[in-house]
């Protein structure tokens, strides 16, 4: 464990804009941009708006879009996938961990958004869809997909001058599709296999100065990932490389910030070029990285007739005059790091960033006067997973779980849970989740010895799964709420404390954030939430009777983002 050295008086005075004489006329700020797990950024610019989505793999809802006029503060307006009526079945019909909806590319066209995506992990292969919305503030909108067939993920989609459209897939295959019907023409053409790393894939077309540009990723999403391009008279090829591939990396690097790669690129309304792609903050160790990949802006020049030139990801920028700062962006979702404070009540809303694992089942999430109540699921949450035999516990099923993504290194999470178990194994707690095989849980739960605190957590890696504590409830607690905490103290420890009333919190166990780290959620990163389970009792879904829980003052509080191995930026609210 490293000891450190926190410069945050320093960054705190100097706050977020950074000028010094020599670039007076260009901005600083940090990065990531988009805090938290936001993997395969995909952007475009529509007038002053800058519109973002992001890859969400089994949570739901799913592909949020994310708007911003600055390019810093980014708020999230909507989910392209918001209706399991959307895709009828499909969630539940996914039994891994790391399926669902993968990369997708948001475009805009005659005052029509896009959204093309693929829906992995159910029987009959890869589902290709499209969502369309001429108002991406709102989630009723985004349309019914229409599907198309394909084997290869990650898909572009580009409108040639001619009004033809193409979609690009791993590979780099490109094919003209018909946007109406979903038909793709035939057979796929490979056009560029990347510059010899593994995968080749998350591929954007762009056009200009008469060349068309493939930019792609490639080396896989782990630390040998990077941007390449190439570029090509004709759309179908042949493509030339470019020399100086890759455009974009931090690989063999010693940088906080790794796994750069799989980005797009835009311009704002100055003409300036920025991309946006996904990094992991990790170092070179890439042991401790719970919040996974994450979307980074990087500065671009691209001169007619050039190759775009890319800045390299640091935590620290600097580069073109940013827009305006400004908050004022439509929509009701948070900023996307901004804090919660809830009160539930019975009109409260379920906030628009809380997601779960795969579509709920009916009915188990409400609010009401009492709290957010979650009525439990037989599948903990860990349950069975893939099992055919038992569905009702893999988690396919509905997975009584509800979280917010981890979106600073430092945090404090602390939610009231009001509970009276009657049937041995009910259990009520929050939770540092990645996948069913690698979260951290605290709870209330009834066991034969009576109600006790339980700390459990598991990873994919035995060594570092530390064994489950159970502690007995004190003697002078009463029935009123126990409020559950989770915090983050440094960049590689999570506190999990429990505290009634006034009563000093008792830490019940501390645990390394690289259980949740990689593993088997090394697409995805950790959400913050909340559960209760039955812990298999009962029969079919049905839990046994009671066991209800509600959580009420619902708190997440940023303290510090980390830009480098030893060095913090104290978060806004804090
Ligand atoms: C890419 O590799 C495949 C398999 O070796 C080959 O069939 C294809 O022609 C290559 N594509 C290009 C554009 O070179
Ligand atoms: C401003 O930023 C751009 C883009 O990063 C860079 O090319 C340029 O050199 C910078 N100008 C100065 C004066 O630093
Ligand atoms: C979690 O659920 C599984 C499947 O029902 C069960 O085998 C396991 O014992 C449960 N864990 C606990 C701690 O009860």
């Amino acid at each position: 464990m490293k000891l450190l050295s926190l410069n945050l008086g320093l960054l705190a005075s100097i706050g977020a804009q950074i000028c010094t004489a020599a670039e007076a006329d260009n901005s600083s700020y940090y990065n990531p941009v988009l805090p938290g797990w936001h993997s395969d950024p995909s952007c475009t610019r529509v007038d002053d708006t800058f519109y973002c989505v992001t890859s969400t793999f089994i949570s739901f809802p799913g592909l949020p879009i994310y708007a911003s006029k600055d390019l810093i503060n980014w708020r999230l307006i909507s989910h392209a996938w918001n209706r399991g009526a959307q895709l009828p079945g499909v969630s539940w019909d996914t039994d891994e961990q790391q399926q669902g909806m993968y990369a997708a590319t948001i475009r805009h066209r005659d005052g029509e958004f896009f959204v093309i995506c693929e829906y992995l992990g159910v029987p009959g292969g890869i589902i290709g869809v499209v969502f369309r919305t001429t108002d991406p503030f709102s989630d009723e909108s985004w349309s019914d997909p229409v599907r198309f067939a394909t084997d290869r993920i990650d898909p572009d989609l580009f409108w040639d001058d001619d009004g033809k459209v193409y979609v690009a897939t791993q590979g780099i295959l490109l094919q003209e599709f018909d946007l109406e019907t979903g038909q793709l023409s035939q057979p796929p053409v490979s056009i560029w296999n990347g510059t010899g790393g593994v995968w080749p894939e998350g591929a954007h077309i762009y056009k200009r100065d008469g060349w068309y540009y493939v930019m792609i990723a490639e080396g896989g999403t782990a630390t040998d990932h990077a941007i390449t391009i190439a570029r090509a008279k004709d759309i179908w090829g042949p493509y030339d490389p470019y020399e100086n591939n890759p455009i974009l990396t931090n690989r063999g690097t010693d940088q906080y910030f790794q796994t750069v790669g799989h980005g797009d690129l835009f311009t704002d309304t100055y003409g300036n070029w920025w991309g946006l792609c996904l990094a992991t903050r990790s170092g070179p160790e890439y042991k401790h990285y719970p919040m996974g990949r994450e979307a980074v802006l990087f500065p671009a020049t691209w001169q007619e007739g050039e190759w775009p030139i890319l800045q390299p990801v640091r935590g620290e920028m600097s580069g073109w005059p940013l827009p305006i700062e400004t908050r004022d962006v439509p929509g009701d979702g948070p900023f996307n790091d901004d804090a919660d404070a809830y009160e539930f009540n019975a009109d409260s809303a379920i906030p628009k960033h809380f997601v779960y694992w795969r579509v709920p089942r009916e009915g188990s999430f409400s609010t009401t006067d009492a709290g957010l109540e979650i009525v439990p699921s037989r599948n903990n949450l860990t349950g069975i997973p893939f099992s055919k035999t038992h569905i009702e516990l893999s988690g396919q099923r509905g997975l009584s779980f509800i979280g917010r993504r981890q979106t600073h290194t430092l945090f404090h999470f602390s939610v009231d849970v009001l509970f009276s178990p009657e049937e041995v194994g009910q259990e009520a707690g929050v939770t540092v989740f990645l996948t069913q095989l690698n979260h951290i849980d605290i709870g209330l739960v009834l066991l034969d010895s009576g109600l006790s605190l339980r700390f459990r957590a598991t990873g994919t890696n035995e060594d570092e799964t530390p064994e489950p504590k159970i502690v007995p409830v004190p003697e002078d607690w009463t029935d009123a709420p126990v409020r559950l905490h989770i915090h983050a103290e440094n960049s590689e420890t999570y506190r999990l404390a429990v505290s009634q009333g006034c009563k000093k919190p008792i830490t019940i166990a501390t645990a390394s954030s690289a259980l949740v780290s990689g593993g088997s959620g090394s697409f995805v990163g950790s959400l913050l939430g909340a559960y209760a389970t039955c812990n298999g009792a009962g029969s079919g879904v049905q839990c046994p009777d009671g066991g209800v829980p509600t959580f009420q003052r619902w708190r997440y509080r940023p303290i510090a983002q980390f830009i480098a191995e030893d060095e913090a930026v104290p978060a806004e609210d804090d």
